[in-house]
């Protein structure tokens, strides 16, 4: 496994495997990797013959009193994952060789962007999707991979892809959890003991939505104040938002007559986390899409 810091040396390396006939997978990551990153590698792994996964704690997707300084760092740990997990090139640039003194251009997927996290965290998309587009064009990747977690970032990126023509296929790969249903994050080593465990509360709502969906229940109004008066209800967290919207617009919709996304941001602690579920209504069938309240965790 290759471990590289600067642009012109991953081109050279991956424009060599390319001429091998080898496809090209790429998995973008901030680091403190964990298992829902090892799922995303291991995708890519299947799917493709040549693995680069990005390391880089993008300072642009940041606010100003936001986790950038403190957001785990652990290089060590993450070169070992990616040399366990079979990754032929970890990418790992300084801060200065993604944005070195004069850059100034930057990419907004609008209407998607200002929405869920966007609202609470304005710019945060612009500098996900900037940072994005200049990592797939660096990698210039067959198969690049997402995970559904960032439902909104997946949905941004898709966005992004189709709109800029960019020729690389988008995966977004199902959200990884702990046995007690806590979707796995960097973010995670923030909590207390205590935190950690009433940070639960995020699937027990995603859950109980569907359950509310699952006994017939339609008005996301209503399914949407018990996923708040469950969370509002645990010691220490605070929500941030609670929504049901439309998979695609990421707008709220109304009555759940298709598949809808709950998603839920919650403050514990420092902690800010995220989590959404897809929740179908019995009547409707969609083709891999598996109903996760009706299964075990
Ligand atoms: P990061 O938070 O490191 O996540 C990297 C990828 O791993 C994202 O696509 C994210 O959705 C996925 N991921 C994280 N936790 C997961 C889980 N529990 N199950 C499945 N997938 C999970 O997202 C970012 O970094 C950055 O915004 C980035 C896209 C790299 C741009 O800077």
């Amino acid at each position: 496994m290759q471990i590289v810091a600067t642009i012109t040396e991953t081109r050279c390396i991956i424009q060599k495997a390319r001429n091998e006939g080898r496809r090209i997978g790429f998995v973008p990551t901030m680091g403190a990797l964990h298992e829902g990153h090892a799922s995303l590698i291991r995708a890519a792994r299947r799917e493709t013959d040549f693995v680069v996964v990005s390391i880089f704690v993008n300072p642009t997707q940041f606010g100003p009193n936001e986790d950038y300084q403190r957001y785990p760092r652990t290089p060590e740990a993450d070169w070992a994952l990616c040399r366990r997990e079979g990754v032929d090139l970890v990418f790992s640039p300084s801060v200065e060789e993604m944005y070195p003194p004069g850059f100034c251009t930057w990419v907004e997927v609008t209407r998607l962007q200002d929405v869920l996290c966007g609202r609470s965290r304005p710019g945060h998309f612009r500098g996900v999707a900037t940072v994005v587009l200049k990592l797939l064009n660096i990698v210039q990747p067959d198969i690049a991979y997402f995970g559904q977690k960032d439902a909104q970032q997946a949905r941004i990126i898709r966005q992004l892809v189709h709109d800029l023509n960019v020729p690389i296929e988008i995966r977004v790969c199902p959200i990884v959890r702990e046995a007690d249903g806590l979707a796995l994050s960097s973010r995670n080593a923030y909590l207390s003991p205590q935190e950690r465990q009433h940070a639960t509360v995020l699937y027990r709502a995603l859950q109980l939505a569907q359950e509310l969906v699952n006994q017939g229940e339609c008005d996301t109004s209503r399914i949407r104040q018990r996923m708040v008066d469950l969370i509002t209800a645990t010691p220490g967290a605070t929500l941030d938002y609670a929504e049901i919207v439309d998979p695609e617009t990421l707008q709220p919709v109304a009555q759940i007559t298709g598949p809808a996304l709950a998603a839920l941001a919650v403050r514990l602690g420092s902690a800010r986390l995220i989590d959404n579920q897809l929740l179908i209504p019995q009547t409707s069938s969609v083709p891999g899409v598996r109903n996760e309240a009706q299964s075990d965790i």
